[in-house]
């Protein structure tokens, strides 16, 4: 019995040191699903703020289009205060345009956050208005904050 025990303690360590790379070769650290999250997140928001944009197109605007687009925007903005947890910066095998000031310029960091989240509150209020020109010009100012968040805390496209 404790000779069957011994030989099965070998066996699964045996198992466990074979099988441990490939774990840890797919299944994502913390750090990469953090990642994931918030590039999920950005090309969500990337597509509702374009999807706005198209709808502003035209004599006649598509408002049901724009408001569905301010809500997500908003509800990104909102999420996006996780999307940068400590330690989701630049490293090794870590696929990332998020710049390290990030981390080291948190101050910094959160007014280009919070200039967000304003500028997608007012393109909100804007798009239930239903006022074309109000929601050209609040669009204005959403994509000023993506810009002055991109400029300071992205690194460029390299393509
Ligand atoms: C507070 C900073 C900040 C603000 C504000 C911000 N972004 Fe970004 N954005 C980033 C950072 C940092 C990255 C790079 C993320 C990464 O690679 O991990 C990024 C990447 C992206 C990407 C690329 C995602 C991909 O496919 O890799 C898109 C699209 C994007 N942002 C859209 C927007 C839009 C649209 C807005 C405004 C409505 C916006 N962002 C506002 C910081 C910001």
């Amino acid at each position: 019995m404790s000779s069957h025990f011994r030989f099965s303690t070998a066996a699964a360590l045996a198992l466990i040191c074979a099988t441990a790379p490939l774990l840890a070769a797919s299944t994502p650290t913390p750090a990469q699903n953090a990642v994931r999250t918030r590039i999920a997140g950005l090309k969500e928001m990337g597509t509702a703020f374009k999807n706005a944009m198209d709808g502003l197109r035209g004599s006649a605007p598509q408002m049901i289009l724009i408001q569905q687009s301010a809500r997500t925007i908003k509800n990104s903005s909102q999420a996006m205060f996780t999307w940068f947890p400590a330690g989701s910066g630049p490293a090794r095998g870590l696929k990332t345009a998020a710049k390290p000031e990030i981390w080291s310029k948190p101050v910094e960091f959160r007014a280009a956050q919070d200039g967000l989240a304003r500028a997608a509150d007012a393109f909100q209020t804007a798009a239930m208005s239903g006022n074309a020109d109000a929601i050209r010009a609040a669009a204005r100012g959403l994509g000023g904050a993506c810009k002055n968040c991109h400029d300071q805390f992205r690194v460029p496209d390299q393509h």
